[in-house]
This record gives structure tokens, sequence and C-alpha cells, in this order.
């Protein structure tokens, strides 16, 4: 009995080994994975309300800062998300950056037209990050006085 794959397409002497025909399946998953998933998510409380009084069929302030974000656009690699509420209603507008692996940071205080760019480069800083800590001097002036909370990664141990 041949045992060999010997006279079958594609199995025997002349085919890659067996284990090898999976590797670049695997490496087009991964890669796959790599451009699906970004490393960064900018969360936006679309419910803020930035301290004003906002009827019921105006636009809040939240929900003006998400607009404007999707419209004008975001650093490469960034993910915006709308949210209801991060629970930090009387100092909003509020954001927050999360990715896998990385310390989650909560912003408050933002300004729907104000810090538009402050956004966009604090996000490029931590999307940049392996971690997502960004240096204390590196990080926009309105992140290093408005950071309501700073949460770690699951994996982490010992922080
Ligand atoms: S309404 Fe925006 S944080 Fe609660």
């Amino acid at each position: 009995m041949d045992v060999t794959g010997r006279g079958v397409p594609g199995v025997g002497s002349d085919a890659a080994p067996r284990h090898l025909t999976f590797v670049p399946l695997l490496m087009g998953l991964k890669n796959m994975r790599d451009e699906t998933v970004p490393a960064t998510e900018l969360l936006i409380c679309t419910k803020c309300r930035r301290g004003q009084e906002v009827g019921d069929d105006a636009v809040r302030p939240g929900a003006a800062l998400h607009r404007e974000l999707s419209e004008t656009g975001l650093p490469e690699g960034i993910r915006l998300t709308e949210v209801e509420c991060l629970s930090n209603c009387s100092q909003g507008c509020t954001i927050a950056l999360r990715g896998p692996g990385r310390w989650t940071f909560v912003f408050g205080n933002l300004h729907e037209t104000n810090h538009l760019d402050t956004i966009r480069d604090g996000a490029a800083r931590y999307r940049d990050t392996p971690d997502g800590l960004v240096p204390w001097r590196e990080r926009p002036e309105h992140f290093r006085k408005n950071c309501i909370a700073r949460i770690p990664p699951m994996e982490a141990q010992n922080v």
C-alpha cells in the first residue's frame, strides 16, 4: 500500500509539506485581522450637554462633536464609536480612547468645535504607543488637565 501520497495531485514528494500549506492561510487571517480591527477606538458620548440647556429636538454638543469628527476625519487606524453615556455627564463633552492590550483613558470638558485637533492629536499619539500610555509631557495640554479616568488593560498585572 502506498502511504506517500504519490499519484495523488498536490500530494507527495513534489508538494509542499502538508503542515506548510496552512502557513499562508494563517498569515492571511492575521493580515485580515490587522486590517479590520483598529488598534485604537475613540468613543464619543453623543448625549453630553456640556453644561447647557438643550431642547429635546436640538443637537447636543456631544452629538455635534461626533458629527464634526465623522465629517472632518480621524487619523488612520482610529475607529470612531458613538456611545450614549460615559458617566461623566457634569464634565462633558466626554470621550474615551481604548484598544486591545492598552490602557483606557477617559477625557472630559471637550468642546464640539474647539477641540477637534486636540482630539485628533491625542488619539494619534495614543495609537502610536504599544500600551496606550503616552508620556505625560507628550500629551495634548487639554488631555493632561482633563483626564477623568485611566483603566488598565485586562492583561495587566500588578498595576
Ligand atoms: S451624558 Fe455624556 S457622559 Fe453622560
